[in-house]
């Protein structure tokens, strides 16, 4: 190891002089240096030891919802310059949620492992993370975690609110009514496009408590932005303000040698897992927060969700699981007013580092909500026991059910038997992927009724790859239109954190990978039980086994072949969802040494 690499690694010397100052190797600094000169950079900038800070962009015209960090970047460059460092902005692999095929969270792992060669690759000192659509914040989070050098997570924040006919037209929850009042032909296709188009009136993520403000809320929970960052609306004036203040603190961190090892501790997932339940978050956040710990080294099972998270209250009236949408959440103070609740009633650890230096409980002691309809008191919550349940059985390992979002109706129709009012039995009905779910679903011959409980598989990582958020169905138009707009769902897909649908879904091992959810039939009767939490079908062991032998001599659950080269590397990689669908091997990717 020459001399530099050394002083690099005991935290001596920046490790941008690797690369712009570096005497034991002349020559290739030479090289480094001259084309960083090119466009008007000076030498004394790159030499004189002002840390290098990277700015990583995730918007673009191909990431709409992230599409303003490029505005605000200009923000965090004046930070940055200001406190004494250099920028360079640089690209992530685009990453938008609702306009790539074929799923998003397929390019999760391709973002996160490009942002990993460049942190890792190029002079950067410390990075700023531009977060915002649902897998951009746990991608950079994981390359962050991975590298391990100074990070800090600058969130988009989420459009304004949107209205139609002056109700509140919410980022997803508008679509599921929206598209069950287009079967059942109260609304034409022009009138349809005009209600969706309605909940997205500006710049930012969606403005419900969908997987995008969920994590970025998480982030910050997790201590990885400043105070208060996440829930600011993007057009607000806050919004570039907290960007400076983002990259000031980006130029401290980088001298403080402030590193994400030193906030993502088990501590802080923790405080993650009981901030997702009181804000009503979703139900992709137990993959990405189980692998952004398992790129730091912190095991985050899906047990846990049950374990520490279910009994937590819900405290934040946001759709899906509530009434109002960003811009009042923000006003009544946003996540450090819910972690002021939570830290008061015991619940989170105070005592754990931030980026700015402070504990959670510095941060948040005086953050009193200032509005207790958004933000209700832990006392007196919207709900009791706002968590996921985990579910296990014949059909799989684990799945969850987002509790919070179950409504009156569901509990009437399902959860009403006063000998048994935690479980439900009925008659399954399969499908194979979405496209069979579109042309089967009307199909009279199914008999579907209230008593049916719809089923997707083909749709976990290795089936669909990455997997698609498909688990939210509706029931067929006839349904509808006699009244019934929902039926139990289940499946070993996903479905859209703005969905308010409790679906139980996230099952690992999918059907492509073995899971029991491969030897279901259409007929078979399932029972479900939230109380003891578990999932079978109710099929004799004999009969199970028979079908498992079949399904094998067929050459196991058929999937479609892929279709660019990415597919089949990673489906050939991924790990489950419950292990947070990382690449296999990838847990032991961590530099923690910074050269
Ligand atoms: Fe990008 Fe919801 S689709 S944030
Ligand atoms: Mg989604």
């Amino acid at each position: 190891m020459t001399k530099m690499t050394e002083q690099v690694k005991q935290g001596r010397t920046l490790r941008s002089r690797l690369w712009f100052d570096n005497p034991d190797n002349p020559g290739m600094t030479a090289l480094y240096l001259e084309r960083y000169l090119n466009y008007g950079l000076t030498l004394d900038e790159l030499t004189s030891g002002k840390p290098i800070i990277g700015i990583a962009q995730t918007g673009s015209d191909l990431v709409p919802c992230n599409r303003h960090h490029i505005e605000l970047a200009k923000r965090v460059r004046e930070g940055i310059r200001d406190a004494g460092g250099v920028a360079f902005e640089f690209p992530v692999h685009p990453l938008q949620e609702t306009g790539i095929r074929p799923t998003a969270a397929l390019e999760r792992n391709l973002a996160y492992l490009g942002l990993v060669e460049v942190l890792y690759g190029y002079p950067l000192d410390g990075v700023v993370l531009t977060t915002g659509c649902d897998k951009t914040t746990p991608a950079c989070l994981m390359a962050a975690a991975t590298v391990n050098i100074p990070a800090i997570v600058l969130s988009g924040g989420p459009m304004l609110n949107g209205w139609w006919n002056g109700e509140r037209s919410g980022s997803g929850t508008v679509i599921w009514q929206a598209r069950k009042d287009l079967a059942a032909e109260k609304i034409d296709y022009k009138e349809f496009l005009a209600i969706v188009a309605s909940s997205a009136p500006s710049i930012g993520h969606c403005n419900t408590m969908g997987t995008a403000s969920t994590m970025n809320a998480l982030a910050e929970a997790l201590g990885m932005s400043l105070p208060g960052c996440a829930a600011i609306p993007a057009p607000y004036r806050e919004r570039a303000q907290i960007a400076y203040e983002t990259g000031l603190r980006a130029v401290e961190i980088v001298h403080e040698d402030l590193k994400p090892s030193d906030i993502l501790t088990r501590e802080a997932f923790e405080n993650a897992i009981i901030a997702c339940s009181a804000i009503g978050g979703s139900t992709n956040a137990p993959i990405h927060i189980a692998a952004i710990g398992r790129h730091i080294g912190v095991d985050v099972s899906i047990g846990d969700w049950e374990t520490i998270g279910f009994d937590v209250p819900l405290l934040v009236n946001m759709q899906p699981a509530g009434h109002y949408l960003g811009e009042e959440y923000y006003r009544a103070g946003g996540l450090p007013a819910v972690l002021h609740e939570l830290l008061n009633a015991g619940r989170i650890h105070g005592d754990v580092k931030t980026i700015n230096g402070k504990t959670m409980a510095e941060n948040v002691r005086n953050a009193k909500a200032s509005d207790a309809d958004v933000i209700w008191p832990y006392a007196k919550p919207l709900k009791k026991e706002a968590g996921f349940r985990v579910l296990r059985g014949n059909l799989f390992s684990s799945a969850i059910m987002k509790t919070s979002v179950i409504s009156e109706d569901f509990r009437k129709r399902y959860l009403s038997n006063p000998d048994d009012p935690n479980a439900f039995e009925g008659r399954a009905v399969v499908f194979d992927g979405p496209e069979d779910y579109h042309a089967r679903i009307d199909d009279p011959a199914l008999n579907i009724d209230e008593n049916t409980l719809l089923f997707i598989r083909g749709v976990g990582p290795i089936g669909y790859p990455g997997s698609a958020e498909v688990v939210n169905m509706q029931p067929p138009a006839t349904l509808i239109k006699a009244g019934i707009e929902s039926l139990p769902c289940i499946g070993d897909g996903r479905q859209s954190g703005t969905s308010g649908s409790p679906s139980i879904l996230n099952a690992s091992p999918e059907a492509a990978a073995g899971g029991g959810l491969a030897l279901l039939q259409t007929g078979d009767r399932v029972r479900i039980d939230l109380r003891k939490g578990t999932a079978d079908m109710l099929v004799p062991k004999a009969e199970l086994d028979r079908r498992r032998v079949a399904l094998d001599e067929a050459g196991g659950f058929a999937v479609p072949k892929s279709q660019t080269p990415w597919q089949e590397i990673y489906r050939s990689l991924t790990d489950q969802m419950a292990e947070g669908q990382v690449l296999r091997g990838a847990d032991c990717y961590q530099r923690v040494a910074q050269t």
